[in-house]
């Protein structure tokens, strides 16, 4: 729902004339992303993943470890944050552990606190050569070792094609899958990366395809009925007009690892050329006490995206005696979140503070697919509009080579000649 976007008496927002003219270029981007599919070319290929990606290829590599109580799964940014979001947001048995972060502090925690010899390592990095995800992975394995459990039993690899990762799957014999190729990593929860999670907390694999598969049905030529295409249009409209944030705020706690998710796509694919929109993370209602101040009163330079989840869980707020908590009683706790949420919308309207509401009918496995793909159709739509190469990241390539350089672990021949190798010498 954009309405809250639209210039009014009360909102500087984007006029409905001017979207209209944007239509003209979103039907042109729309073009270029069909062809895109079609060729499979890098990047756009990630918006084929409802038909390419396989549940039973997962499921078989899963198989050993399918009744863990717990799963560790080692790798950072686009190869983590995807199956984050996914078993996050949905209820599971299995305890999830994410290891992106290199502080050996928090790692030895969370080491300590698990049943090793119950627990799966799901180990993901496309290139295989990450710092953070090999160092952690090792410092899993050791753990492993020193409690005499045998890790090759336990160990799920996806990576590329070939590369460090994979020699050691292959010289282990450790069930692999492949990162699928022209899919960036922050494009790939729809694959392995993002669903060998899923697959051993018992998700249903289908169920996330078939949401994504139906989202992308609605990718028309036009953002009037494509609703991906009129959010990536309007918060590239809002950006032009000074609203170089954009705060996404989930009213679910489940959901509060997808504003994560979230962030990283905009940021990492739309931040080039001086051009982009910084992405903050927000969660109903908690901060609604805290960031609300600022984006009710702050600078007119931001956009507030608000996502709401239907949910069939309710808890009713207890009846008390205590005259000023009267209102409370014969309330729920999904009443009061709703009344929450309309009041902020409502309140950043009033106060002519652009926001758009993101809907989905509850937190499952086909309406996250659904949610999952249409932002990522959105992201390609707006880095089609700002002209920016969407699926390249470069800045994030040269701090990773820098690390490995500065660790006296040497650049690859085709590093040779990058600013990162001269830097990092
Ligand atoms: O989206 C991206 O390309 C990045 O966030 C990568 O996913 C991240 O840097 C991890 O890379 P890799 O999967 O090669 O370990």
């Amino acid at each position: 729902d954009i309405g809250n976007a639209l210039a009014s008496e009360a909102s500087p927002g984007v006029s409905r004339a001017s979207l209209e003219r944007l239509d003209d270029q979103v039907a042109q981007a729309h073009e270029r992303i069909e062809r895109g599919m079609e060729n499979a070319e890098h990047g756009y290929e990630a918006l084929n993943l409802p038909e390419r990606t396989d549940p039973d290829e997962i499921r078989t590599a899963v198989e050993p470890v399918a009744d863990a109580e717990a799963l560790i799964t080692v790798g950072i940014g686009g190869s983590s944050l995807g199956a984050a979001t996914i078993v996050d947001a949905l209820e599971s048995d299995t305890e999830t552990v994410f290891l992106d972060n290199v502080d050996p502090d928090w790692i030895s925690r969370r080491l300590e606190s698990l049943p090793l010899e119950e627990t799966a390592i799901n180990v993901v990095s496309r290139s295989g050569t990450t710092a953070e995800t090999l160092a952690n992975f090792l410092v899993v394995r050791e753990a492993f070792e020193s409690e005499g459990v045998d890790w090759t039993e336990r160990t799920i690899v996806t990576t590329g094609e070939s590369g460090p990762l994979r020699d050691l799957a292959d010289r282990h014999d450790l069930p692999s899958l492949k990162v699928p190729d022209g899919v960036p990593g922050r494009f790939s929860a729809l694959s392995a990366v993002g669903m060998v999670a899923a697959a051993v907390c018992g998700h249903d694999l289908e169920a996330l395809l078939e949401g994504a598969a139906a989202e992308r049905e609605t990718l028309t030529g036009s953002l009037f009925d494509c609703p991906a295409y009129a959010y990536g249009a309007t918060t590239y409209a809002l950006d032009q007009r000074g609203a170089g944030t954009n705060a996404v705020m989930p009213y679910a706690e489940s959901l509060e690892t997808f504003a994560e998710w979230f962030a990283q796509l905009w940021a990492e694919s739309l931040g080039k050329d001086e051009l982009g929109q910084t992405p903050v993370r927000a969660l109903g209602v908690t901060d609604q006490h805290s960031q609300l101040q600022l984006y009710r009163a702050g600078p007119r330079d931001k956009l507030v995206t608000f996502l709401t989840a239907g949910t069939d869980e309710n808890r009713p707020i207890p009846e008390t005696d205590v005259e000023d908590l009267a209102y409370l009683g014969g309330s729920t706790l999904g009443d009061l979140l709703e009344a929450e949420f309309e009041a902020t919308e409502a309140s950043l309207a009033a106060a002519g503070r652009p926001n758009v509401r993101l809907e989905i009918d509850r937190v499952d496995e086909y309406e996250l697919g659904g949610l999952l793909y249409g932002m990522e159709a959105a992201c390609v739509l707006a880095g089609e509009l700002y002209g920016v190469n969407t699926f390249e990241q470069p800045a994030v390539e040269w701090a990773k080579k820098a690390t490995r350089g500065l660790l006296g672990g040497g650049v690859s021949e085709s590093d040779s000649d990058s600013e990162a190798r001269r830097d990092a010498e």
